[in-house]
């Protein structure tokens, strides 16, 4: 187990690479990560506490350890990526895996292969964490239903991105601490972000205080609804704020999101322009918020629609440490996953979460 708040164990002081391994993880049970919904507050601390030992592994002169030595990662992208695609052929390559790198173009793909084949194919070769995104929400799942090979869903369509949510709850935990009672205004597309989807389940899990911001047609129904019906809908608790200036009154971060432009095709915003003029994080907005209030975004950003230049480079901005912790927290994810190998019991194939809409 790697110990809270302090580097891996040392376990061999004679070489400058074997040196200081991450020590076994055993009380880490799950065979994939597919999002955060049945993730209980403790193993989400484990996930953070892995990952800042990775993170002491990454400030070395020399970021290797041979930790995944004979474990073979394949990312497979179905959808464009820069961040979760660099960050996990890094993590891979720093704990010493063997990485393949696959995207839908140029794979057999191309040719009709279906998804299961793809992924089995890729476990008879020899993969043992498959890394997947996809622009379908549930691909992962189908994927994990009937493989040995540990799966990490990467992003999946409208649905869930656990890694991203993850390394958001590791970057604020590095600057606040304990999240309990901390307030969060998650502003933006909400509807059609995955990355919000996950970090609605992982901030709950972790006790955060949400609010929900952004026009009622980019915001999922349920959260509409009164509380009590949001209740038996299952989901994580959040509040709904449609006035950005009372979301923002008090708020510890301001995390926007992406606005997608394929939705204003959609008929779901009158323009960006208007867009921008009720939402868009401005310096002056800004101040609402607690004082030093932090700023994330997941990335990539539409500077000037729903973040400022000024904001998303300035001194209370975290993107560029996001984009950082996020190696840090795929180490982890590979390294937690290639420590657990017996089979466990397969996820059942899960809605979306917007079924209801
Ligand atoms: N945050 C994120 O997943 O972004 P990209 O895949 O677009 O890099």
């Amino acid at each position: 187990m790697v110990r809270q708040g302090a580097g891996p164990e040392v376990t061999n002081s004679h070489s400058p690479i074997l040196r200081e391994v991450p020590p076994a993880a055993p009380d880490w049970k799950r065979r994939h990560v597919l999002d955060l919904d049945d993730f209980s507050r403790d193993e989400i601390e484990m996930v953070l506490d892995t990952a800042e030992a990775m993170r002491e592994i990454l400030g070395r002169e020399i970021r290797r350890v041979p930790s995944l030595r004979g474990v073979t990662v394949v990312t497979l992208f179905y959808e464009a990526s820069t961040r979760p695609r660099a960050s996990f052929e890094l993590a891979g390559k720093i704990l010493g895996a063997d990485v393949i790198n696959l995207s839908a173009g140029g794979s057999s793909v191309e040719k009709g292969e279906t998804l299961v084949d793809t992924v089995r194919t890729l476990q008879a070769i020899g993969a043992d964490v498959v890394v997947m995104r996809h622009s379908s929400s549930g691909a992962p799942y189908l994927a994990a239903r009937d493989l040995d090979a540990a799966i990490v869903n990467a992003g999946d369509g409208l649905h869930a991105h656990p890694t991203q949510a993850l390394l958001d709850i590791f970057t604020l935990r590095s600057h606040l601490g304990d999240l309990r009672g901390k307030r969060i205004a998650i502003v933006g597309d909400v509807l059609h972000s995955r990355v919000a989807r996950s970090d609605l389940w992982g901030l709950a899990a972790v006790g955060a205080d949400v609010v929900l911001c952004g026009p009622p047609t980019l915001l999922p129904a349920v959260y509409l609804r009164p509380e009590g019906d949001r209740d038996r809908a299952k989901l994580p608790h959040a509040r709904v704020e449609l006035d950005l200036n009372r979301a923002l009154q008090g708020a510890d971060v301001v995390m926007t999101l992406r606005l997608q432009a394929e939705r204003q095709r959609g008929g779901l915003l009158p323009s960006l322009r208007e867009y921008s003029r009720l939402y868009e994080i401005t310096e002056a907005r800004l101040t609402r918020a607690a004082p030093n209030a932090l700023v994330m975004h997941p990335g990539p950003m539409n500077e000037g629609v729903e973040i400022a230049p000024a904001v998303a480079h300035g001194s209370q901005s975290l993107v560029e440490e996001q984009v950082k912790n996020g190696v840090a927290i795929r180490m982890a994810l590979l390294y937690l996953l290639s420590s657990r190998r017996p089979p466990a019991p397969a996820p059942k194939v899960k809605a979306a979460m917007l079924a209801d809409r």
